[in-house]
């Protein structure tokens, strides 16, 4: 088939589709988690805050809604709760980035913000072979309002990595540390490897290779995404991690996301502990930080994941797919690293119930509730009669009582993590979203659901049990 009749099968394909839409385009559309208007989002890039404005990019193929060439979509916000999409913001227009602009962060300095991102081009040859196929340039490029954008300057490409690195080599994480810039790329070693990248400037132009960083056993083939930051003398290298398998890994979140603390400085010799996971749910993945003006530390996930054959979101019918999880603060408290929804969530709640050891609420889609002081680990929930939370035997589970890629879990299961106590439990439900805080955030759990009705049923004998509406 000629590259023509390929196009016109595709856009054949694409209107065909179009039509097929169930007419209700928001039907399943969260209201405080950011969501493409039509067509596919993935990983958020660029997040900041700038002049007081929140900005947040992310991976966006707005003409094909199961995905396809990646731009910058652009959204923004003043409380990272109700966002506007600002429309697309960077576009594969380059010879250096004409497959897909890939992911990428943004660093606010001086009136200026820098982005950097991953620029993808297809050669021939196996694109998902490791040593051929592609090429992996690294870009800057800068605004000064967040709006327009400068010229695309291009820093790096796989001449400039190691060269016992495949072409998967990506996402930059750009941060500044006593006067000197630091980088951290994502990289597939040849001999499949996973590894963090670690690369230092004084003028954020022109980098040099300062560190490579993994752990001691070889951990997953490849380190999407990595970030890195300080939290209350904390070292946290978080990365996506691709090909990690075994029974330790079965009934997790099987697009995994963690972090390592950092023992030693990144750019010199350091080590990295355990990987911890951020979510045990089904649908976390490529979360990046950032520090708003007020100096917290705000994480942000993509939102649906494509993670077993059968599984289908039902906005896919709507024009749409995927969206972002509510940002999270990450802090710090008794030497555990724990995540809670932004502090402006709060602003947003009002009172609809409270009970002592167990609630049921009819039809209310859009709600957060907080059992707290759980007595002796006793706790179930079933949320839109089609998902269960529950603790038992020492182990917290998210499962669909009804598996079937037709209805709420889009044909997913389980998951579930062990937890010695459970003291207090957090839902959150926007819609088509549930992310549940277990332990004051210690452990996280988040899906996609679709149900047919709202209602929320709680048993946890004597906990004090509150629910709140969420209101925009
Ligand atoms: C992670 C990822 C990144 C890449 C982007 C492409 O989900 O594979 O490594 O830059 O998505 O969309």
């Amino acid at each position: 088939m000629n590259a023509l009749s390929k196009d016109l099968t595709k856009l054949v394909k694409m209107i065909e589709k179009i039509e097929s839409r169930s007419g209700e385009p928001d039907r399943f559309r969260p209201r405080f988690h950011l969501a493409p208007p039509a067509g596919w989002l993935n990983d958020p890039n660029g997040l900041c805050q700038y002049q007081g404005l929140y900005h947040a990019f992310f991976q966006y193929s707005p003409f094909d809604v199961e995905g396809g060439l990646k731009l910058w979509g652009h959204s923004t916000s003043r409380d990272m709760l109700h966002w506007e999409y600002q429309g697309a913001a960077l576009y594969p227009d380059q010879p250096f980035d004409c497959h897909g602009v890939y992911s990428g962060c943004a660093l606010t300095e001086d009136g200026r913000i820098s982005f950097y991102y991953t620029g993808n081009v297809k050669l021939d040859g196996d694109f998902d072979y490791v040593t051929e196929g592609r090429e992996a340039n690294t870009i800057l490029v800068e605004s000064e309002d967040g709006f327009r954008f400068g010229r695309k300057q291009l820093l790096m490409t796989n001449e400039d990595y190691p060269e016992d690195v495949t072409k998967h080599v990506r996402d930059p994480k750009v941060w500044k540390e006593n006067g000197i810039y630091y980088m951290i790329q994502g990289a597939r070693r040849k001999d499949d490897v996973g590894e963090a990248l670690l690369f230092a400037s004084s003028d954020r132009i022109h980098w040099l290779l300062k560190n490579r960083i993994t752990t001691k056993e070889p951990f997953g083939f490849m380190w999407e995404c990595p970030d890195y930051f300080e939290i209350d003398g904390k070292k946290i290298l978080s990365a996506s991690v691709q090909g990690l398998e075994g029974e330790k890994w079965k009934d997790k979140n099987v697009y995994q996301s963690g972090y390592f603390e950092v023992k030693g400085h990144v750019a010199e010799q350091c080590t990295l502990s355990e990987y911890v996971l951020w979510d045990y749910g089904f649908d976390y993945y490529a979360p990046q930080s950032f520090e708003t003006e007020d100096g917290r530390r705000v994480q942000i996930g993509w939102m649906g994941m494509p993670d077993c054959p059968e599984h289908t979101n039902r906005t896919i019918e709507d024009g749409w797919q995927h969206c972002f999880t509510i940002p999270r603060e990450i802090y710090v408290k008794d030497g555990r690293v724990l995540q809670r929804p932004v502090r402006e969530l709060e602003e947003r709640k009002r009172i609809l119930a409270e009970a002592t050891g167990g609630l049921y609420v009819e039809e209310e889609p859009v709600y957060e509730a907080r059992i707290a002081e759980i007595k002796e680990n006793q706790f179930h929930a079933v949320l839109g009669e089609e998902l269960i939370l529950e603790y038992r035997d020492s182990r917290f589970e998210m499962r669909f009582i009804n598996p079937s890629k037709d209805n709420a879990s889009g044909g997913r299961t389980i998951r579930y993590q062990e937890i010695e106590t459970l003291n207090n439990v957090t839902i959150l439900t926007d819609v088509s979203t549930c992310e549940v805080f277990v332990n004051d955030g210690e452990y996280v759990f988040s899906t996609r659901f679709y149900p047919e009705n709202y209602g929320l049923q709680i048993q946890a004998d004597e906990a004090k049990i509150k629910m709140w509406e969420l209101v925009s």
